[in-house]
C-alpha cells in the first residue's frame, strides 16, 4: 500500500486515482497523520502539493516520521519542499526551489525551474516540482507509475475482480450468519453495485427499498426494477410514495424547502418499509435487521476525513445519513474504498447493462430540483418528457459518455410563441450539460449546434405546454450544477 498524505492540493485525489489505475493499492491521508499511528506500514510515501505555502505561520509539516520508515519518498510541489523542512534554501518568490538541499542532487531541470525534479544521493527520497497527476503533464503518469513500480516495488494486486471476493468475504464477516441488511436503492450505479455486492454475500437477507418519490425521471422505476429484480435476482421492496412526496411539496417553492420536504419524507417512507421488513424477519424468526447498506464512495471518504475539514455546505444533498437515532442501525459501506470509476468497472465485472454502468448521476431530490418553483404532477410530467427526449437525443448522437451530467429544467415563466398559425403563452425548457471530474467545478459541454437543433425542435413539437428550449452556459463557478 502506498501511503499519500494530502497537503490539501485540489489534485491529491487524481494522484491516488492514477495509482489505482496501475493496480496499486492506496490510501489518502491527511498530513497531520501520526505515523506511529498507522495499523500498517506503507511501501511507499508520496506527499501531495498544498495551497500553503511552506512559509505560512500555519502551514501543515509533515510527521518526520516518514522519513524514519526507510521507505521511498516522493514529494510532489509542496511535498518537495517538506523533504528538507530544516534547510534554509527556499527563495519565498513564488516558492521556488533556489538550491537543492545537502545530500540531494537536481535530475532535472527547466529554463525557468533549475531545481524541476531532485534526488537524494543515498536515500530513495525524491522531490520534484511540477505535478504529475494531472493530463497536462504529459510523462507525469510514467513519472508515477516508475515511483510506486520501480522505486517503491509496490505490488500491483488492485484489480476490481479481486476486489469482489475479498468484499463478498469481509462483509459475510461482518453481517455473520443469520444478519439482516437494509439498504435504500436508487437504480444508479452506486447503490446497484452495492446491493448486487450484498446480495452475492448474503442473498435474500439483503432487503433494498426503492422508494418512488414521484421526481425520478421517465419509467426510471420499471427500469430499475427490471435490472435489479429481473435480472439481478436482489431481494427489492418498491415503495410507490408518489403521491405523499407530491402531496408534501404542495404550494412549496424555496428550494433548500424542497430539499427538505423531500430528504424527510424519504427518510420517514424509508422508516416505515425498514419497520415492514423487520417485523416480518420477526414474525418468521429471522434475526432482527442490524446493518444498514450505503453506497458511500471514496470521494466522500476523503472530503469528510481532509485536515481542511468538510468543505462548506452549498445545499442541504438528501441521502439517507439522516435516520433517526433510534434506528440504531450499524453501517455497511462496501464503496468506501473506491472511486467512481473503479464503481464502474466493478458494475461491468458483475454484469450490468452498459447503460446502468455509464449513468449519468442524478440526484436524490430528482427532478423536484429541476422545476423550478412549485412542484405539481403536470410539471414533473412536462420536466420528465423534455428530459427523455433529450437524453434520448445525447445518445443517439454519440455524446453520453463525454457529458458527466445532462438533464432538461422545467422554468415556470412563460413567453409568447406561436404554433401552427396560433399564439402560444408557454414555459420553457433549460437544457444543462457539464463536464466534469469531480463535479466540483464544472464547464458547460459545447454541443454541436445540430444537436441542439435537433433537441429544440423534438421539444417543442413534441412536449405540451412548451415553447421555447434555452441552453444554460454558466460554468460552476458561479453556477451549480443543478438550479436548485
Ligand atoms: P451541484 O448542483 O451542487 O451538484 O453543483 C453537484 C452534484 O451533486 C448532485 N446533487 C445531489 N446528489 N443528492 C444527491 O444524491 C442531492 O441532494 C444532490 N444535490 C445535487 C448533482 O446532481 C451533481 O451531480
Amino acid at each position: 500500500t502506498i501511503l499519500i498524505l494530502d497537503f490539501g492540493s485540489q489534485y491529491s485525489h487524481l494522484i491516488t486515482r492514477r495509482i489505482r489505475e496501475f493496480g496499486v493499492y492506496c490510501e489518502l491521508l491527511p498530513c497531520t497523520q501520526k505515523i506511529s499511528e498507522l495499523s500498517w506500514k506503507p511501501t511507499g510515501v508520496i506527499l501531495s502539493g498544498s495551497p500553503y505555502s511552506v512559509y505560512d505561520h500555519d502551514a501543515p509539516r509533515v510527521d518526520p516520521g516518514v522519513f524514519d520508515l526507510g521507505v521511498p519518498v516522493l514529494g510532489i510541489c509542496y511535498g518537495l519542499q517538506e523533504l528538507s523542512s530544516e534547510s534554509q534554501v527556499w527563495m519565498s518568490h513564488g516558492d521556488q526551489v533556489t538550491a537543492a538541499p545537502e545530500g540531494f542532487r537536481v535530475i532535472a531541470s527547466t529554463n525557468t525551474a533549475p531545481f524541476a525534479a531532485i534526488r537524494h544521493n543515498e536515500k530513495a527520497l525524491f522531490g520534484i516540482q511540477f505535478h504529475p497527476e494531472v493530463t497536462h503533464s504529459v510523462d507525469g503518469k510514467q513519472i508515477l507509475k516508475n515511483f510506486v513500480l520501480k522505486v517503491c516495488k509496490a505490488s500491483q494486486n488492485w484489480t476490481m475482480s479481486e476486489f469482489i471476493g475479498k468484499e463478498i468475504e469481509r462483509i459475510r464477516q461482518i453481517v455473520g450468519e443469520n444478519g439482516q441488511v437494509i439498504g435504500a436503492v436508487s437504480g444508479g450505479v452506486d447503490s446497484s453495485v452495492a446491493a448486487k455486492l450484498m446480495h452475492m454475500a448474503i442473498g435474500d437477507r439483503f432487503h433494498g427499498i426503492l422508494v418512488d418519490n414521484g421526481v425520478m425521471r421517465h419509467n426510471e422505476c420499471a427500469q430499475a426494477k427490471k435490472m435489479l429484480v429481473d435480472k439481478m435476482g436482489i431481494n427489492l421492496k418498491i415503495a410507490d410514495a408518489s403521491e405523499r412526496f407530491l402531496a408534501n411539496l404542495k404550494g412549496k417553492t424555496d428550494p433548500e424547502q424542497k430539499r427538505k420536504i423531500i430528504g424527510n419524507t424519504f427518510i420517514d417512507v424509508f422508516e416505515e418499509e425498514a419497520k415492514a421488513i423487520d417485523d416480518a424477519c420477526a414474525a418468521s424468526g429471522a434475526a432482527p435487521v442490524e446493518f444498514l447498506l450505503q453506497g458511500t464512495l471514496y470521494p466522500d471518504v476523503i472530503e469528510s476525513i481532509s485536515f481542511k475539514g468538510p468543505s462548506a455546505t452549498i445545499k442541504t444533498h438528501h441521502n439517507v445519513g439522516g435516520l433517526k437515532e433510534n434506528m440504531k442501525l450499524k453501517l455497511i459501506e462496501p464503496l468506501r474504498e473506491l472511486f467512481k470509476d473503479e464503481v464502474r468497472e466493478l458494475g461491468r465485472l458483475l454484469g450490468m447493462d452498459d447503460e446502468l454502468v455509464w449513468r449519468h448521476p442524478f440526484p436524490g431530490p430528482g427532478i423536484a430540483i429541476r422545476i423550478l418553483g412549485e412542484v405539481t404532477k403536470e410539471q414533473v410530467a412536462i420536466a420528465r418528457k423534455a428530459d427523455y427526449i433529450y437524453i434520448e437525443e445525447i445518445k443517439k448522437a454519440g455524446l453520453y459518455r463525454q457529458i458527466a451530467q445532462a438533464y432538461a429544467a422545467l422554468l415556470p415563466v412563460k413567453a409568447v410563441g406561436v404554433k401552427g398559425d396560433k399564439r402560444t403563452y408557454e414555459q420553457m425548457i433549460c437544457l444543462r450539460a457539464v463536464e466534469t471530474s469531480d463535479f466540483m467545478t464544472a464547464d458547460w459541454f459545447p454541443f454541436p449546434y445540430d444537436v441542439l437543433k435537433k433537441i429544440s425542435s423534438r421539444i417543442c413539437n413534441e412536449v405540451e405546454g412548451v415553447n421555447r428550449v434555452v441552453y444554460d452556459v454558466s460554468s460552476k463557478p458561479p453556477a451549480t450544477i443543478e438550479l436548485e
